[in-house]
């Protein structure tokens, strides 16, 4: 709702020129920092958990971990980590994206996820989208379905949305938070 966003925005800080000159970066620490907000942002992300009828909590390395593994206890889910390449210890499916130079790997386990799962996906930021469809392929290539993607930020003005959404096939994108 309403108070809820208000207190999530009153704890996302700018901080200029980061990473780069001409970059504001939201800053979500002083959310996490704070009880009230960090539990705020749980309920809302583990509301959605309900709402989709997930059965898994898939989280994105780094910041993702951060939102979805107290939303997966919250909602009394299983957490699932989508990793960056070479962290995982077991069989693994691949995914490689684009970044703004070069590219990127994420993996899954692939026994952690199958057939009948409903899995919600969740990242602190939706930015050019690259990360979340990554994501969304990984988690269809290990069979699982994908019932929904929730960030607490979009920044619209990179248009992750509109790349998103055509992959999704009708699965809801909830931000809490636009910029
Ligand atoms: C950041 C952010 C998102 C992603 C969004 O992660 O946490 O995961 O970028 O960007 P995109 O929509 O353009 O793909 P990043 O890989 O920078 O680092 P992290 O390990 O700190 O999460
Ligand atoms: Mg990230």
């Amino acid at each position: 709702d309403a108070s809820t966003r208000d207190l999530l925005l009153s704890r996302i800080r700018d901080v200029a020129d980061h990473p780069k000159p001409g970059i504001v970066f939201k800053d979500i620490t002083p959310l996490l920092a704070d009880p009230k907000a960090f539990t705020a942002l749980t309920d809302a992300l583990a509301d959605l958990c309900g709402a989709y009828g997930a059965t898994k909590v898939v989280g994105l390395e780094a910041r993702g971990f951060i939102l979805a593994a107290p939303v997966a206890v919250r909602a009394g889910l299983g957490f699932i980590p989508v990793r960056k390449a070479g962290k995982l210890p077991g069989a693994t499916l691949s995914q490689s994206y684009e970044l703004e130079y070069g590219t990127a790997e994420m993996e899954v386990h692939a026994e952690d996820l199958g057939e009948g799962d409903r899995v919600i996906v969740i990242d602190d930021v939706l930015a050019t989208g690259g990360t979340a469809e990554a994501s969304v392929e990984l988690v269809r290539r290990a069979g699982a379905e994908v019932v929904g993607v929730a960030v607490l930020l979009e920044l619209g003005f990179l248009d992750g949305r509109a790349r998103l959404e055509p992959v999704l096939r009708g699965a809801p994108l909830e931000a809490l938070l636009t910029f």
